[in-house]
Formats: C-alpha cells, sequence, structure tokens
C-alpha cells in the first residue's frame, strides 16, 4: 500500500455494494468526448472505436444509464458531428454539449454545467409561468450530485459508477474521485492524499508533477462524483496556468478543499475497470480483457466455452443455459442462442438469433434466424434476412439471402438460394441455384412444401414450384411446376457407338474401350468381405450401388 493511501481511508470509503434502488439519483452523469485521440492515429473519433460489439462511448453511455440520471450529457468538439450522431443514436435523450475553443476537461464539464444549469433555469421558469408566479428566483441551476467520466474507459461499468456514487454520499463527500495503482503512472494525474485522514489534498497531472510526486502510483481515472454547488463554484475559478495551457477538471479538488469540503477517493484494485485507451495497443488489450470478462460470465451462467482465447462474444450478446461454443466462434451485436445450441468451431455470427439444440458449424452468418433443431454448415454463408425452419437444413457450401427455408426442408450441398421461399418438408437438390438477379431487378422463387428438385437446377426467377412438385437434374426451370408435376428441362442424351475407337485411334480410352468390350465387365476390385460390407450398408443408408459389378446387382434380384 503507497504510504499515501493509508487503510483508514480504504476502511472510510468502501461502503457495503449498493443496488441501485438505494442509491440517490444523480442529477446529470456528464461523458467527455471531445477530445481528440491523436494517439489513436485515425480518422475515426477516438470514443468510436469499438470493443466487445460497442464504441467506447456506447460503453460509458451504457454505464451510465444504470444510474438512471435526471440528465445525460455528453461533451463534444472534435469530429463532433460524428461523435454527436453516435450519442443521439445511443441515447435519444441525451444532451450533446458543445465544447468552446478552450482546452481541458475542465472547460469540457462548464460547457456541460452550463447547458445542464440553463435547462433547469428553463424548467422552473416554465414551472413559473404556469402557476403565474412572477419568475423572479430561477435559482441556482442544477443541484445534487453531478458524476463526471471519460469516454474513453471501455471496461468502467454501472456497478462501479454505483459504488462511487454510494460512496460519495456515505461520507458526505463534495468530490470522490475513483483512482487505481499502477506500476507504471507515468503521463496519468497523481493522487496527494493527505497523511493521516487520508482525504485528497490535490490531482497533480504528470507534466506538472515535482519528482517526488511522480513517485505516487495511485492515479486519477478520471471518473468522479462532485456536489453540483461545488462543481460550479470550483469551475468558476479555474485557470490554465499549468504546463498544459489546459483548464484542468482536477484542480477543483483544490477549491473544493479550500471551501472546507470533502475530498476522498475510492481505490479500486482492478486497474484494467479504470484504465482509458489512449492508443491501438490499449484498444486490444482492453478489449482482450473485456472478452475475458464477458466469457467468464457465461461460463458461470451455464454456457461451455471449449476455447476462451479464440472465442469472441460481444458485450450485447445473450446465450442460453447449455449453450457450447467451439473453437474460432465469434458472436457480434444482438445474436442470441437458445439452450442446447452448439455454434462453431470457426463460426462468425452477427444480429443471428439460433434455436434451441440447432448445431452451426463452420458458418458465417448475419441477420438471419436459425430455427429449433436446424443445422447450418460446415461451410455455410447466411446473408442477411435468411430464415431457416425448425429442424431445417443449410448444409456444406451453401450461400442464402433474403429466404425462407420452411421447418424441415433442406438445402444440403453447393447452393445458392436468394429471394426465395421454400415451403416445409422440401429437399433442393445439390448445386442448384436461384436465379434471382436479371441484371436489373431481384425476382423471387417460390418453391412449395414436400418439393423434391433435382440436382443442378437454375430457378429462374420469378418461378414457383408447386407443393409436392418434382423437377429432373439438370433442369432450367424458367416456367411455374404445377404441384404435383415433374418439371424437366433438359436436351434428350444420344449416344454414338464406337466414336472414340473411329475418331481417337490408339488413344488409352480407344484401348480401354476395346478390352471393355471383349472382357464384357470392369473388375471392382473388392474382396468378398468387403463386398459383402458394401452391400450391407449400402442396404442399410438406401445408398444405390454405382458399381455395375456390386453383389446387389446378383444378390438382390
Ligand atoms: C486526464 C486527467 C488525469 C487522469 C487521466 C486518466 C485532467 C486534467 N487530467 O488526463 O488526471 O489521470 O485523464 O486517463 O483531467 N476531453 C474533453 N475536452 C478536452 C480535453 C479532454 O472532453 O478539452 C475528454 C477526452 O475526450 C477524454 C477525457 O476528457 O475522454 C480525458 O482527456 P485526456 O486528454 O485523455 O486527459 P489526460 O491528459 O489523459
Ligand atoms: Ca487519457
Amino acid at each position: 500500500m503507497d504510504s499515501t493511501a493509508p487503510q483508514d481511508e480504504q476502511d472510510a470509503t468502501h461502503g457495503s455494494t449498493p443496488s441501485s434502488d438505494d442509491l440517490p439519483r444523480p442529477a446529470a452523469v456528464v461523458v467527455l468526448a471531445a477530445g481528440q485521440g491523436t494517439r489513436m492515429r485515425s480518422a475515426t473519433p477516438k470514443v468510436l472505436h469499438r470493443l466487445a460489439g460497442r464504441s467506447m462511448l456506447g460503453h460509458a453511455m451504457t454505464a451510465a444509464r444504470e444510474l438512471d440520471p435526471a440528465h445525460l450529457a455528453v461533451v463534444v468538439r472534435h469530429e463532433r458531428d460524428q461523435v454527436a450522431a453516435a450519442a443521439r443514436a445511443l441515447e435519444e435523450t441525451a444532451v450533446v454539449v458543445d465544447q468552446d475553443e478552450i482546452p481541458g476537461t475542465g472547460r469540457a464539464v462548464q460547457c456541460a454545467l452550463d447547458a445542464l444549469d440553463a435547462r433547469a433555469h428553463a424548467a422552473v421558469a416554465a414551472r413559473l409561468a404556469e402557476t403565474g408566479d412572477a419568475g423572479s428566483d430561477l435559482g441556482d441551476g442544477l443541484q445534487g450530485s453531478v458524476v463526471v467520466l471519460a469516454g474513453d474507459i471501455p471496461l468502467l461499468d454501472g456497478a462501479a459508477l454505483g459504488e462511487l456514487l454510494a460512496a460519495h454520499h456515505a461520507d458526505g463527500n463534495a468530490v470522490t474521485i475513483l483512482t487505481t495503482e499502477l506500476d507504471d503512472a507515468t503521463g496519468y494525474g497523481r493522487i496527494v492524499r493527505e497523511q493521516g485522514t487520508g482525504d485528497v489534498v490535490a490531482i497533480v497531472e504528470h507534466a506538472d508533477a515535482t519528482a517526488e510526486q511522480r513517485q505516487i502510483r495511485e492515479i486519477n481515472s478520471s471518473v468522479y462524483v462532485f456536489d453540483a454547488a461545488v462543481l460550479r463554484r470550483g469551475l468558476g475559478g479555474l485557470a490554465a496556468d499549468n504546463a498544459q495551457g489546459e483548464v484542468y477538471l482536477t484542480d477543483v479538488v483544490a477549491s473544493a478543499r479550500a471551501e472546507g469540503g470533502t475530498v476522498r477517493a475510492l481505490l479500486s484494485d482492478d486497474p484494467m475497470l479504470v484504465e482509458g485507451v489512449n492508443d491501438r495497443l490499449a484498444l486490444a488489450t482492453l478489449g482482450a480483457e473485456l472478452n475475458r470478462r464477458i466469457l467468464a460470465d457465461w461460463m458461470r451462467a451455464g454456457v461451455t466455452v471449449v476455447d476462451p482465447a479464440t472465442t469472441w462474444v460481444d458485450a450485447d450478446v445473450e446465450l442460453a443455459q447449455d449453450v457450447t461454443l467451439l473453437p474460432g466462434t465469434q458472436l457480434h451485436g444482438a445474436t442470441r442462442v437458445e439452450s442446447g445450441a452448439t455454434i462453431g468451431p470457426d463460426t462468425t455470427l452477427t444480429d443471428v438469433e439460433v434455436g434451441a439444440d440447432a448445431t452451426v458449424a463452420r458458418t458465417h452468418g448475419s441477420l438471419s434466424v436459425i430455427g429449433d433443431g436446424a443445422t447450418v454448415g460446415p461451410f455455410a454463408y447466411l446473408r442477411p434476412n435468411t430464415r431457416l425452419g425448425e429442424r431445417g437444413k443449410i448444409g456444406a457450401f451453401v450461400e442464402t439471402k433474403n429466404s425462407e427455408i420452411g421447418a424441415g426442408s433442406k438445402v444440403p450441398h453447393l447452393s445458392y438460394v436468394g429471394d426465395a421461399t421454400i415451403g416445409e418438408q422440401s429437399n433442393i437438390g445439390a448445386a442448384s441455384v436461384t436465379v434471382n438477379y436479371d441484371g436489373v431487378h431481384k425476382h423471387r422463387t417460390v418453391i412449395g412444401s414436400h418439393a423434391r428438385t433435382g440436382a443442378d437446377n437454375m430457378f429462374v426467377a420469378p418461378v414457383t414450384v408447386g407443393d409436392g412438385a418434382y423437377t429432373a437434374a439438370g433442369s432450367i426451370i424458367t416456367r411455374d411446376v404445377p404441384a404435383g408435376a415433374l418439371g424437366v428441362s433438359r436436351s434428350q442424351q444420344k449416344n454414338v457407338d464406337g466414336w472414340v475407337e473411329r475418331r481417337r485411334p490408339g488413344s488409352a480410352a480407344a484401348e480401354a474401350a476395346a478390352r471393355a468390350s471383349s472382357d464384357g465387365a470392369v473388375k471392382d476390385g473388392l474382396g468378398a468381405q468387403a463386398k459383402r460390407e458394401l452391400a450391407e450398408h449400402n442396404a442399410l443408408t438406401g445408398n444405390v450401388p454405382g458399381d455395375v459389378a456390386s453383389p446387389q446387382s446378383s444378390e438382390s434380384a
């Protein structure tokens, strides 16, 4: 323990774990998102970089929302339109505040507080107007506690914010700061504590710190709770007389103490929880850590994760009990998997719903629904709006898009199904294509229930194959096939006898042909026992023997 962080302070600030019910509602949460984030070296603003399927701003606003603040403000400046739009998309009631050209975290919060105070005044004025009162006293503006957090702390969650808020109220503090201890605190603001009480005297930025202060390992995480009035008075007196020429929010600590307020720190023993992202190395490190934590939570909830090192699950994914995730699985966005389903290996699903007991192997899919007990893959590609019914099948090397494949229907091999509706219990032959695009418009293929379509069919849409209909292998189906009919569309086969010996004399093919006509039959090379086993296998599986010399041709008659 650092000498500036005595044990008694720990006990004073670590209250019992709060439940959100008995926590006072903060007047506001202010998310700081105006900075440029130069070290990301990116055209994308830092807070919009993503991990676990959410932007850092998304993580901050999700954590903030758990406190149920009266106002959720986001301060923007760098790439303001992009960041403002993202903030509004995440929370339509968010108050987007523009920071002016004066730099620094103190200025950012000042801009936010001004905007929130203006809203509070407007609300009072409206109330006074309603009651007919002559509006004389509009009050000071926002009252209560204001939570401030940097928008680049992705692992920070609502529970950590709740603990900080609880400590703030339990101790009756003017300011409460979330801190942690780092082995290398270079670049961070250092927490200077008072000997004896352990109260925080000041936060000194690295650039402004003395050699002695730089020895301090306890750092400011940029997450705070302020009393609104203390914050307002403190910000009013701030100047940019420091090494970076910025208005420091951290200077409010000194002003709060000067007016007799108590400033305390809640020391977290989980540095990753409060660590900010400044570059893409930290983005990857914290991204991996967040993933580990998400997987650990799911494993505790009854999900089998065979290889956590190669499994990635976004923060908003939902998994039921007894889901199994095999190595190389990535579940993104709003993907939801029901109980008993097995995903992977090597499967990436984005916004896909997977039904109970389904299996999805070596598949890439998005915005699709897979029914209970269905099987997908290996090597399937589910493009948006694929809907596979209960116990249906999308098999090997099959691509689907904007199609409904009904309960029990199968597309087992090497096919493209786009803009199609397939009924129930139908089977689509291997290597079939719904020809959906005429170069200008997309058209639908409709195939009924209990249909059996042959291998290598082209369904030139718009076209309909009725219930119980069959189509012949190799057919190009350009006209509707009525229910129960057989659709055939291919030229008749013609054999020209003796063509090879006449036209390719002396070739290996010609010699083989000559031998065949003298021997009568081709040797199959299988021994007697193997022949019997193959015959049994064929009888069990209903396989049609592909060998003219198979024992079945003589024995099964
Ligand atoms: C800040 C703290 C430092 C702390 C560190 C933790 C100050 C003066 N220093 O330093 O004590 O250890 O965070 O990471 O507060 N921002 C704005 N407007 C601005 C400047 C920044 O909104 O004018 C936002 C940024 O977008 C970011 C957050 O404030 O989300 C922190 O800014 P950053 O530049 O990273 O502050 P640090 O110098 O790292
Ligand atoms: Ca920072």
